[in-house]
């Protein structure tokens, strides 16, 4: 069997006047949470819907572990999707939904029970789906997707209309399918939303890919790896830190205790606190900067206003 991965290239589609996918390119691997990221309208769940054959691309293609989708025999074995939660037979109970779908699939029946405990239905089995919330109905699609134990697992916006314990379900469930070696493509409008879940991020505007990058080197980038030293001794510690090679920036001094704060970049906090250790200059606080993964998206956004939402110019998808 061929590793587990999406390969999306160069797709292009057009809805009349709109072009939605423009070149869209990128692959997902293996053992990450890979989030794709944009704001409503920059083309996620056409990419998604085009991977499982739902739409037809006018060039490019997507593969799914090396094959089409459409030549699969039992895709659900091969990776498991949640594109629209409200999808479902409102009338059939949870268990039916899932027992019907494990028998397409060539699956025992067992199969059900073992997801609807998954993901945390098994109280809800006998309930008919059209009474449930959006945040259950998302958990039931979790379920679905997870029937045939596919090494690839693709879900759009699964975080929409979960409460916050419902969110860090969905965190903890997608970070143990990546630390399993799963291949997980998950897709936010909310770049906050994917803050500690995902490795990888594949930013899109536009139908197009504008960042391909690990979620470690964009904060670092946005972080600019600066390290704030808090210090009695601002004379003292600026001349330690330059001598050492360091760009030093007074961020002022509180007179009181004369207390000074200071920005310190081409050092690393570890090497700061051993410098100033070393030379018994005192010191209260080192800590590097962190930024959030929202303001790192801002910041790298920034020149590409054209990126940005425009919240009336799309619907929700
Ligand atoms: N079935 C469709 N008919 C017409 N336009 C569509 C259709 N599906 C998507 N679009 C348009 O394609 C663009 C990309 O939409 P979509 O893939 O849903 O974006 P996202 O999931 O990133 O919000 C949008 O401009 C959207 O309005
Ligand atoms: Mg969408």
């Amino acid at each position: 069997m061929s590793e587990a991965t999406i390969e999306v290239s160069g797709l292009r589609k057009r809805f009349g006047a709109v072009l939605a996918l423009d070149g869209m390119s990128f692959t997902v691997r293996p053992g990450q949470v890979t989030g794709f990221v944009g704001p409503n309208g920059a083309g996620k769940s056409t990419t998604m819907r085009v991977i499982l054959g739902l739409d037809a691309a006018e060039a490019g293609t997507a593969l799914v572990s090396g094959r089409r989708y459409q030549t699969l025999r039992f895709p659900l074995r091969v990776i498991g999707s949640l594109l629209d939660a409200a999808a479902l037979q409102p009338g059939r109970t949870a268990r039916n939904h899932l027992l019907w779908l494990a028998c397409s699939q060539g699956l025992p029946p067992s199969r059900a029970d073992e997801v609807l405990d998954l993901a945390g239905l098994t109280a809800a089995a006998r309930r008919k789906a059209g009474g449930f919330s959006l945040g259950m109905r998302q958990r039931l699609g979790v379920a679905a997707a997870m029937l045939g134990d596919p090494q690839v697992l693709m879900l759009d916006e699964p975080f929409n209309g979960l409460d916050p314990e419902g969110i860090v379900w969905m965190r903890g469930f997608l970070r143990g399918l990546a630390a399993r070696g799963r291949a997980v493509l998950v897709s936010s409008h909310l770049m906050s939303e994917l803050q500690d879940t995902a490795d990888h991020l594949v930013i899109v505007g536009r139908g197009k890919v504008i960042a391909d990058t690990s979620t470690a080197a964009l904060l670092a980038a946005a972080s600019g790896d600066r390290v704030t030293v808090g210090t009695a001794a601002v004379a003292q510690a600026t001349a330690a830190l330059e001598l050492a090679g360091a760009t030093v920036t007074s961020g002022g001094t509180d007179t009181a205790g004369g207390n000074g704060t200071l920005t310190v970049t081409g050092l690393t906090a570890e090497s700061i606190v051993a410098l100033l250790s070393g030379r018994a200059v005192p010191f209260s606080e080192v800590s590097a900067h962190r930024v959030s993964l929202e303001a790192a998206y801002l910041e790298l956004t920034r020149d590409a206003v054209d990126y940005r939402a425009e919240p009336a110019r799309e619907a929700t998808r």
